[in-house]
């Protein structure tokens, strides 16, 4: 061993494990842990990037990235002349909590999304230019990233994508206030899934709406349950998301989804169909807007599940009849619009195909980490192998607060049912998202520290109380 100081503070290093992630995340990664644990305390040196790389038989380039990945994270400072040394524990110990509970995509399986973003917007700004991007959009109608849009949108929805007014707009969330302020008052009831996007009700409940559940079976909402609630509430509006369900990871297939369509037709009643999920997926069924025929159905995708959140770039296909200026005049008169940044390189990444090869990318990084999760956690958990979450209904031993508060003593969250739920006291269930976790091993540790809790039955060596 060299007697430089860092290179003798090696007991944290541990072999790289293949087939866990990207090697220079395993290297911060581990980094992260000697800083928790103790093993490695500020101001103690680390090993030179060479050195470390001979250890561990990988490219220096790869040691390089991983310092630099440790330095973003703030555990190490880099000294030119000096070396590396550990910087501090405050944010190291953030670092080492493993956030499963947000539904965000995972970094693509071949690089970073930092980089690829890097290049895009150096592209759109050579070929457009700054002042191009230094403006407000006032109209979306004739822009060129409907047009890519409606292309994007065509192996969903089909001939639809090029008949129908397509509207791009600051992610879907926006959409779905945006719809329902002008679809409905205050006071009126909106049909949908039991358990539902947390941002759907958090909407409605700012605009006075009263939520009704719908009765589901295993292939979800029951028509007839749609004909009675509405003749019931007398509810002109339905939210669904039908795939890959937040939160049950449940997909609708294609015969409920054709009944619903029908269903919707016959009583005159106006669908948000919100699909965020559907380019995660290779065998989704057409979206249920297909089978209502445009009428009254809103179609909704977005680029944040399958690319990326902070595009904030989201499309909505209106039915036949919808005057678009209605919700443009809405989405304005909320946000001003889209960011023109934004959407450039969302329209860029659309046109160049580098849109599809990224999602190919954080499809392959999430079926990993979906293998890992059917490895290590009980069998009857909700999931498809490249779904961004998985619904676990827990033992009857294990109460949902409970069971999220233990683990987040542990480091790891997770997000409850009680999020999702139209009515109080859901079922004792979590929803794990697998595109948060840092790194495949950040998963692992999660996923080995959800089954053992889950093993535990905290109600043995409860003290009898009389
Ligand atoms: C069903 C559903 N719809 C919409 C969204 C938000 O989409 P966006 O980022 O486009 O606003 C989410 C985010 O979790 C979601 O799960």
């Amino acid at each position: 061993m060299s007697d430089m100081k860092g290179e003798r503070h090696v007991e944290w290093l541990r072999p790289l494990t293949p087939g866990a992630g990207p090697r220079y995340m395993q290297i911060a990664d581990l980094i992260a842990r000697a800083v928790q644990t103790g093993e490695l305390a500020v101001g103690d040196q680390i090993p030179s990037q060479r050195w470390l790389a001979t250890q561990l038989g990988v490219d220096l380039t790869t040691v390089t990235r991983a310092y630099t990945e440790a330095r973003n994270r703030g555990l190490i400072s880099s000294f030119s002349g000096r070396g590396s040394f550990v910087a501090g524990v405050g944010e190291a110990g953030d670092e080492m909590r493993i956030d499963l509970s947000m539904n965000t995509p995972p970094q693509p399986a071949s690089g970073s999304m930092g980089d690829a973003l890097k290049l895009a917007i150096d592209e759109v700004l050579a070929r457009q230019g700054i002042e191009a991007m230094s403006a407000y959009q006032d109209t979306w109608s004739g822009a060129s990233i409907v047009q890519a849009g409606r292309a994007w949108l065509r192996p969903a929805v089909g001939a639809m994508a090029g008949q129908q007014e397509l509207i791009v707009c600051a992610g879907t969330q926006a959409a779905i206030f945006s719809l329902l302020q002008s679809r409905t008052q205050r006071g009126d009831a909106v049909l949908a899934e039991p358990l539902t996007y947390p941002g759907f009700l958090l909407t409605a409940q700012q605009l006075g709406l009263r939520v009704v559940a719908l009765e589901v079976d295993q292939d979800g909402v029951l028509p007839d349950a749609i004909e009675r609630s509405h003749r019931e509430t007398g509810a002109q509006v339905i939210y669904l998301n039908p795939t890959l369900q937040n939160p049950t990871a449940s997909t609708m297939p294609e015969h409920r989804r054709e009944a619903i369509g029908a269903m919707l037709r016959k009583l005159g009643m106006t669908l948000i169909e919100d699909d965020p999920y559907r380019y995660l997926l290779n065998d989704a069924p057409p979206p249920i807007v297909t089978y209502e025929g445009g009428e009254r159905a809103y179609y909704l995708t977005s680029l944040s599940k399958c690319l990326w959140p902070s595009l904030r770039t989201s499309f909505v296909l209106l039915p036949r009849q919808h005057d678009a200026a209605m919700l443009q005049d809405a989405l304005r008169a909320s946000s001003m619009g889209c960011s023109l940044l934004l959407t450039a390189v969302a329209e860029h990444w659309m046109r160049s195909g580098q849109a599809r090869h990224l999602m190919l990318d954080i499809q392959r990084e999430v079926r990993a980490r979906q293998t890992l999760a059917r490895n290590l956690l009980p069998k009857d958990v909700n999931a498809h192998p490249t779904g961004l979450h998985l619904w676990m209904t827990l033992p009857a031993h294990w109460n949902r607060q409970l069971f999220a508060l233990a683990l987040e003593q542990q480091g790891v969250l997770v997000a409850c049912s009680d999020a999702f739920s139209v009515d109080a006291n859901p079922v004792d269930a979590v929803r794990l998202s697998v595109g948060g976790a840092r790194s495949q091993t950040d998963l692992a540790h999660a996923l080995q520290r959800i089954a053992t809790l889950l093993r535990e039955d905290r109600r043995r060596g409860v003290r009898a109380i009389v």
